[in-house]
């Protein structure tokens, strides 16, 4: 089980004096890729004129421009609530961006409480991600907005 307050010190320690926002999400991805395991993605998606637009992520290139209407990230936008899927193949209009993926957990990321992009982690696993998950990687958002956004 990843230890989600030491990964948001570890967030706090390596973006402290930087005031890139991709290097920091860059670095963000990273950590994730490094603390988390049975993941096969992990990265953002930024909104950009109303699109998602891919981001900083570890794992294999990824669909681009996601528009909000689709996909498990594109209802964290709308609903701008936490989707956590423990079978994307029972999810409608999950977007496969890689065939490998069975499980996905998207945070929708704020600035100053607008929902500005998410984080979204897949995993090759069913039913990766649990309630302490979810409410783990809520808190990393939360420490990113603070820090980043
Ligand atoms: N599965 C996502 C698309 C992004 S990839 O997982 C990296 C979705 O349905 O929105």
């Amino acid at each position: 089980m990843t230890n989600y307050t030491l990964l948001c010190s570890q967030l706090r320690a390596l973006t402290e004096g930087v005031p890139y926002r991709v290097t920091n999400l860059a670095n963000a991805a990273a950590l994730l890729w490094q603390a988390m395991d049975g993941l096969n993605w992990a990265g953002f998606y930024l909104i950009d004129n109303g699109l998602l637009v891919l981001g900083p992520f570890q794992g294999k290139p990824a669909c681009t421009m996601i528009e909000v209407t689709k996909g498990v990230c594109g209802a964290a936008v709308r609903e701008d609530k936490t989707q956590r899927v423990p079978d994307v193949h029972q999810f409608p209009g999950h977007i496969a961006c890689d065939s490998a993926s069975n499980s996905e957990i998207v945070v929708p990321i704020h600035q100053d409480g607008v929902v500005v992009g998410v984080l979204d982690i897949d995993s090759p696993l069913f039913d990766r991600f649990s309630e302490e998950d979810q409410k783990g990687l809520e808190a990393f958002v939360r420490t990113l907005e603070e820090i980043v956004f």
